[in-house]
C-alpha cells in the first residue's frame, strides 16, 4: 500500500529505462531496496564531507564498503577532483556493475553524477540530494558537470540517474537561509507552469516558514513533479526547459555581480521580480509573486549596491542563453503560464530604477 506521506513516482524517459523518484520523511529506509533492485556488484558512496555521519549510517544500511568524502566548497566541481575520485574508484575495484550512491547538495550531486556518467563510460547512479535546492532543482533533470576556467558547469553531460531518493528528514540540519533558497525554485516553477500549485504554495507558506515537515514534503513533491514533467517532455534540453530559467536571466547577473555574497536562490528571487518589472508583467501578478516570496522569508529587493543596470546588462548579454544579441527571459505573463520576452538595456534599467 502506498504511504500517503510519501511520493513514489516513476517517470518514463528515453535515456534511462525508468526513473524512480521517492520523496518523504524517513524514506532513507527504502534506499537498500532501491540499490538492491539495481543488482549491484558492490556499492560505493560519494558524499559531502560535511555529512560524514549520515553517509556512514546509510553506508551500513546499504552495505557500501567504499565511502569517498568530498569537501563541497567552491573548489569541489573541478576536473582535478573528478580525477581523484576516478582514481579512488579504480583503487576500490569498481566495475561496470557497481552502483554509485551520491549524498549531498547540488555541488556533490553535479560532481558525482558526472563521475558516474564517465567512469567506465557510465555506472549506475542513485542520487540522494540533501538540500532544498538540490531536491527541488539540481538533482532533477540529469544535468551534471564541473566548472572550467572559472566558468560554471562548462564540462558535463545530461544523463538521468537510475533513482533519486529524497528523505526530507535530511533537511533538518540545513540553516534557514539555505532551506528557504531552494523553495524559491519551486515558486519560480509554479509561477510560470502551474497556477493551482502557486495557490497551494500560498496556503503552505506560513507552515514552510516554520519548516513544518508535511508542508516541506508537499512542496518538494510539487517541485519534483513540475520539473520532471518538463524534463520528460524535453530530455535533451530543447525549448521546453526554458520555463525552468524563469528569474535566472537577471538573477544570474545579480548573483555574479554579488561575487559570492548572495546565495543563488536569493538572487533568483530578486531576478524574478526584476524580470516581471522589465517585461511589464501585470502588477497584480508581480505582487502575488513578491508576497509569496516574502511569506516564506525571502527578500525580493535587489540591494542598492547591486542595482547597477550597466554592469548587469554587460553580464546578461554575455550569458550562455543569449543568442545573436537577444537576451531571453521567461516571465509569468499570466500566473501559471510563461512567455519569452527579450530583455533590453532599457527594460533592465527600468526594472532596477
Ligand atoms: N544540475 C542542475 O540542473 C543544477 C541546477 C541548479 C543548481 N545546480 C548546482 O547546484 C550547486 C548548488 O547546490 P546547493 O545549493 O545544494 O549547495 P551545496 O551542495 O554547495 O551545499 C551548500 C552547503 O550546504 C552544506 N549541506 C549540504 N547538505 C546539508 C545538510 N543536509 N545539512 C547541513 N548542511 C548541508 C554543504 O556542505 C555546503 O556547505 C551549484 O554547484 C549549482 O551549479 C545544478
Ligand atoms: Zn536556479
Amino acid at each position: 500500500m502506498q504511504d500517503a506521506a510519501v511520493m513514489d513516482q516513476h517517470y518514463e524517459l528515453q535515456q534511462t529505462q525508468r526513473l524512480s523518484v521517492i520523496v518523504g520523511a524517513g524514506v532513507e529506509a527504502r534506499l537498500a531496496a532501491v540499490v538492491e533492485g539495481l543488482s549491484p556488484d558492490g556499492v560505493v558512496i560519494i558524499h559531502d564531507a560535511a555529512l560524514c555521519s549520515q553517509a556512514q549510517r546509510i553506508g551500513q544500511l546499504i552495505g557500501a564498503k567504499t565511502l569517498l568524502a568530498v569537501p563541497c566548497d567552491a573548489q569541489a566541481k573541478r576536473l582535478n577532483v573528478v580525477e581523484r575520485l576516478a582514481e579512488e574508484l579504480h583503487a576500490a575495484n569498481t566495475t561496470r556493475a557497481t552502483v554509485m550512491v551520491a549524498i549531498g547538495g547540488g555541488t556533490l550531486t553535479d560532481l558525482a553524477g558526472f563521475v558516474a556518467a564517465i567512469y567506465l563510460r557510465g555506472i549506475a547512479f542513485v542520487s540522494c540530494p540533501t538540500t532544498t535546492l538540490s531536491m527541488c532543482d539540481a538533482a532533477l533533470g540529469g544535468k551534471n558537470g564541473v566548472d572550467l576556467c572559472g566558468l560554471k558547469n562548462r564540462l558535463g553531460t545530461i544523463r538521468q540517474p537510475n533513482a533519486i531518493v529524497m528523505d526530507t528528514d535530511w533537511l533538518q540540519s540545513l540553516p534557514d537561509e539555505m532551506f528557504r533558497e531552494g523553495l524559491v525554485e519551486v515558486i519560480k516553477k509554479a509561477a510560470v507552469l502551474d497556477a493551482d500549485r502557486f495557490a497551494k504554495l500560498e496556503q503552505l507558506a506560513p507552515a514552510l516558514l516554520t519548516r513544518d515537515a508535511d508542508a516541506t514534503m508537499q512542496t518538494v513533491a510539487m517541485a519534483v513533479d513540475m520539473k520532471m514533467t518538463v524534463v520528460v517532455a524535453d530530455e535533451h534540453e530543447g525549448d521546453k526547459r526554458r520555463a525552468l530559467n524563469a528569474g535566472h536571466t537577471i538573477g544570474h547577473a545579480i548573483e555574479s555581480l554579488a561575487n559570492g555574497s548572495l546565495r543563488h536562490g536569493h538572487a533568483v528571487a530578486m531576478g524574478m521580480i526584476a524580470e516581471c518589472r522589465a517585461a511589464k508583467v501585470d502588477t497584480a501578478i508581480t505582487q502575488r509573486v513578491t508576497d509569496l516570496l516574502h511569506a516564506i522569508g525571502v527578500d525580493t529587493d535587489t540591494p542598492a549596491h547591486l542595482r547597477n543596470p550597466a554592469k548587469l546588462w554587460e553580464i546578461a548579454r554575455h550569458d550562455k542563453k543569449a543568442v545573436r544579441g537577444h537576451v531571453p527571459m521567461y516571465v509569468p505573463m499570466m500566473l501559471g503560464a510563461g512567455a519569452i520576452v527579450d530583455l533590453t538595456e532599457e527594460s533592465l534599467a527600468r526594472a532596477m530604477s
